[in-house]
């Protein structure tokens, strides 16, 4: 029997939501309302994984949640007709985490590109949740058997490793599985990247090469979800470029990161592809793509910013819409948890 076909993705609540947090995930999320039912959580207990001097302690976390929350609706997502919730209200992502924990191998886990970055030099002292993160992001998802997993191109190589988690667990308990009658041994999917559109890895505005990030200590590297209208402006306006005109086809793209990513974000924003935008301002100076980039950035997120101040103001809002979803998540959770503890040979209570 084929598995229900189900999204989910996760954002962390680690402060300043940007534009790449935008283009290469939330608004796929939006879209992907349309075809599936969709979970899209908030992933508290992801964002602390790191020093809590990163994560801005207890205070700080409260609001950040509240504040991916808000983008999520303000971007157009139907919190009634699908399900946001924050990772720390369902205890089921922490227990398959666990089983998952014996299933993945140190190994695999020490082939992280992104542990291997967090963690820096001093990897004696990362914390080991930051090691176990992409254990707890597998378990995020296959909770829910999900099968289709909209995120930014740096999350390719953590599902790949949920695949191979859930892989494994089919394997290793394939004749426990047969015994409980499912899906000729297959419990869990093996979940799919969706990594779509021209903007699946937006890339820092001082720097083409290095990825917009929150983390990114100059706040002219990107742009934050709440920026205003100037503020949009002027960064763009100082976005690193080169001394060229813009090429007016997508090869002459090649070797200029700061042009293709500028191109990207404006394709990305405008629902165009990369070759159409450069049909329109190849040729032309920098400065006249800048102001019209400026002009779309402005159009496209200033409302989202608005309906965020209004909705972070109402945190008893915020808080009944994560309250919903968490109940909603978890009656899916409870089912896989139930039916995941037959498998491993826990005895629950009946
Ligand atoms: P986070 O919060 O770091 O990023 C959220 C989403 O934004 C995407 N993204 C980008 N896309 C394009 N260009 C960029 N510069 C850029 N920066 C970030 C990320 O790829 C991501 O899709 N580990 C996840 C959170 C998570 C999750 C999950 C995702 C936890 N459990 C289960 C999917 C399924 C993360 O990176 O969050």
């Amino acid at each position: 029997m084929p598995f229900v076909e189900r999204v989910f993705s996760g954002v962390q609540p680690t402060g300043n939501l940007h534009l790449g947090n935008y283009l290469g995930a939330i608004v796929n999320f939006v879209k992907m309302q349309e075809t599936h039912s969709c979970i899209y959580c908030v992933v508290d207990m992801h964002a602390i994984t790191q020093g809590v001097d990163v994560w801005g302690g207890p205070a700080e976390l409260t609001r950040n949640t509240r504040e991916v929350t808000a983008a999520f609706i303000a971007a157009g997502i139907d919190p009634k007709k699908h399900i946001v919730f924050n990772q720390s209200q369902v205890s089921g992502h922490a227990e398959l985490a666990w089983i998952f924990n014996c299933v993945a191998r140190m190994g695999w886990l020490g082939r992280m590109t992104q542990f291997k970055e967090k963690a820096g030099k001093d990897r004696e002292n990362a914390s080991v949740g930051l090691f176990d993160y992409p254990v707890l992001m597998a378990a995020d998802i296959l909770l829910y058997r999900a099968t289709h997993v909209p995120v930014g191109e740096d999350q390719k190589q953590h599902l790949e490793l949920s695949r191979d988690i859930a892989q494994k667990f089919n394997n290793d308990f394939g004749e426990s599985i047969r015994a409980q009658g499912a899906n000729d041994g297959l419990f869990f999917p093996l979940p799919e990247p969706l990594i779509t559109g021209p903007a699946t890895r937006v890339m820092s505005l001082r720097d083409g090469t290095k990825k917009m990030s929150k983390s990114e200590a100059s706040d002219n590297s990107r742009i934050n979800l709440t920026d205003d209208a100037d503020t949009i402006a002027q960064k763009i306006r100082k976005a690193k470029t080169d001394p060229e005109p813009l090429p007016t086809e997508e090869k002459g793209l090649d070797a200029r990161p700061e042009a293709d990513n500028l191109v990207g974000i404006f394709a990305a924003l405008s629902g165009r592809s990369k070759a159409d935008v450069l049909r329109e301002f190849g040729a032309g100076q920098f400065s006249s793509f800048k102001n019209a980039l400026a002009e779309l950035c402005v159009t496209k997120l200033a409302p989202i910013a608005g309906e965020m101040k209004r909705l972070v103001a109402d945190p008893g809002h915020i808080d009944a819409i994560l309250n919903d979803g968490s109940d909603r998540a978890r009656a899916i959770a409870d089912e896989t948890m139930k039916l995941s503890k037959d498998i491993v040979g826990f005895i629950r209570r009946r």
